[in-house]
């Protein structure tokens, strides 16, 4: 454990509790921030990271605890107010203005003025400016938002973070669960410069790899408890995951012979085909068949046209070209009520759109396709409702007190697995899921990979999406590789990641 002087400490919080109705989040947690420091903060799903985020920004107050800056006591009451004493927070979830654009989230209320209205011209070369400068990129600043990917979106939330007030100690909560590669590594940039400006960050992130390359201590929590503080050069992978996660290395290993039996043969019926099956400008006419028992990966770079693949098939748009049979049965009609019906469930890339509904509680959000499916007239009883959800709730471990809290008090992991759940619950003959651990810890994620290959095994079909290759190449029978909207090569699943990258890289 390392020891330090709270005197050269930017933050430093001590014996932090909190209390929900029904959950101790936080019990006793202490956490110090040095000047110039990467801090990764790890844990499950529902460990406390968030809330102890939320604490030292004002948005929650402790039950217990005090919170030192620079040396001084202080409590912060509001976001605002951790916002003037130098802290900057991006939260897990985007909350900027979709239908406003780019510039105008940037400076929204320290816009410039002129003859008592906003200087517009103005304020897109500023905007312009703070990209350039703190992001190196060129978009388009007079564009709304909400046209630009997730990622973009995600980069834009945290310039402003960063240019409001002057940042001392920046936050970023899981803020590259939905980056590529290359934007992740400009996220790394700007961290770095900071670091070298003496601004501490204090960094969330399920993925180990970026915690090794970019943080310089960890502080694990489980369960609300402080597991404790080390340096990231002196502790291995092994040790991280065990004290994240608190189960033994026997165990982990067992996760780790996660492979899809790739020498089964599949001799499933064909439950899914599309043939040329495309829309002008998203998706080029795409030919793929699916068979009961298959999981088939779909490999490639954000962007390469997979989310738009699989929205074509669930009937999220409708394709101008190709045709669809599911089931050896024609589609006519594509709509996701109709893809229900067929069979088909998929869970979406971006849940927080599609998919969670906040205000609803976890048992009606696991029932919601369930009963859509149908339909409104045959209402699932409350009994037997409380028990689909108490099913699932147990099957994916999902950290709640009771099937009536309301999904918006979950953990952001947690959330995630509420929806996965509500597409099991359909008991669907295709199972569309895309991106479907992104977000969930290492321990559960394995536990759901585990999960897709047990459904194959009952006879389930499923189209796997992640940007990790390597866990397509673990769970898939077989890998369609997509890059720019189109079909470039179909793999087996004992091909390697390196034949797939060459096949990515176009060589
Ligand atoms: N407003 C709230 N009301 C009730 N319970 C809450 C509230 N906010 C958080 N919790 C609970 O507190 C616990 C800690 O949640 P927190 O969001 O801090 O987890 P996390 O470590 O950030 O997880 P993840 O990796 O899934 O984002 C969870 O059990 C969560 O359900
Ligand atoms: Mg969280």
């Amino acid at each position: 454990m390392t020891e330090t002087n709270s005197d050269t400490l930017l933050i430093s919080m001590q014996g932090i509790s909190k209390v929900f109705p029904g959950v101790q989040a936080l019990t006793n947690v202490d956490f110090s921030l040095k000047y110039g420091e990467i801090h990764a903060l790890m844990g499950g799903n529902g460990a406390g990271k968030s809330t102890l985020i939320k604490v030292l920004t004002g948005v929650e107050h402790p039950d217990s605890g005090h919170i030192f800056l620079a040396g001084k006591e202080v409590h912060v009451r509001s976001p605002q107010h951790a916002q003037s004493l130098g802290i900057s927070t991006v939260y897990q979830e985007v909350n900027l203005c979709p239908n406003l654009t780019v510039a105008e989230n940037i400076l929204i209320g320290r816009a410039p003025m002129r003859l008592g209205s906003i200087d517009w011209k103005k304020l897109n070369a500023q905007a312009q400016e703070i990209m350039n400068r703190v992001l190196g990129m060129e978009i388009d600043v007079t564009v709304m938002l909400g046209s630009y990917s997730v990622a973009i979106q995600q980069m834009v939330a945290i310039v402003r973070a960063l240019e409001i007030g002057n940042a001392k100690v920046l936050i970023l909560d899981e803020p590259t669960s939905s980056l590529s590669r290359r934007e992740t590594e400009q996220l790394f940039e700007v961290m770095r410069r900071l670091k070298s400006e003496g601004v501490g960050i204090i960094f969330i992130t399920h993925f180990l790899d970026q915690v090794y390359e970019i943080t310089d201590r960890i502080t694990i929590i489980r369960n609300g408890g402080l597991v404790g503080t080390f340096e990231t050069a002196s502790m291995t992978r092994l040790e991280l995951i065990t004290k994240m996660i608190g189960k033994t290395i026997i165990e982990l290993e067992d996760l780790s012979r996660i492979k899809a039996n790739i020498s089964k043969h599949i001799s499933g019926d064909l439950v899914l085909e599309t043939q040329d099956l495309g829309q002008s400008g998203q998706v080029e006419p795409i030919s793929l068949t699916l068979h009961a028992g298959e999981v088939l990966g779909l490999a490639g770079l954000v962007g390469a046209g997979r989310t738009e693949t699989v929205g074509l098939i669930f009937g999220l748009e409708t394709p101008d070209s190709g045709e669809m049979s599911v089931a050896g049965k024609k589609v006519r009609h594509f709509s996701p009520l109709d893809s229900i019906k067929r069979g088909l469930a998929l869970l979406p890339e971006d849940r927080k759109a599609a998919g969670i509904v906040d205000e609803l509680t976890v048992r009606e959000n696991i029932v919601l396709a369930l009963q859509a499916g149908q339909g409104w007239f045959k209402y699932i009883n409350l009994a037997k409702q409380y028990e689909i959800a108490e099913k699932y709730m147990k099957l994916l471990e999902i950290a709640t007190p009771s099937a009536d809290q309301q999904v918006k008090n979950l953990s952001g992991g947690n959330q995630q697995k509420v929806i996965l759940a509500r597409w099991l619950a359909t008991n669907p003959r295709v199972l569309i899921l895309d991106e479907p651990t992104r977000g969930i810890d290492v321990g559960t994620k394995a536990e759901i990979q585990k999960l897709v290959l047990l459904l194959a095994d009952e006879g389930k079909a499923c189209i796997f999406i992640s940007s990790e290759l390597e866990e397509v190449l673990r769970t898939s029978h077989r890998i369609a590789v997509m890059s720019d909207h189109r079909k470039i090569a179909e793999f087996s699943g004992d091909t390697s990641e390196h034949e797939i990258m060459r096949v990515m890289a176009g060589e």
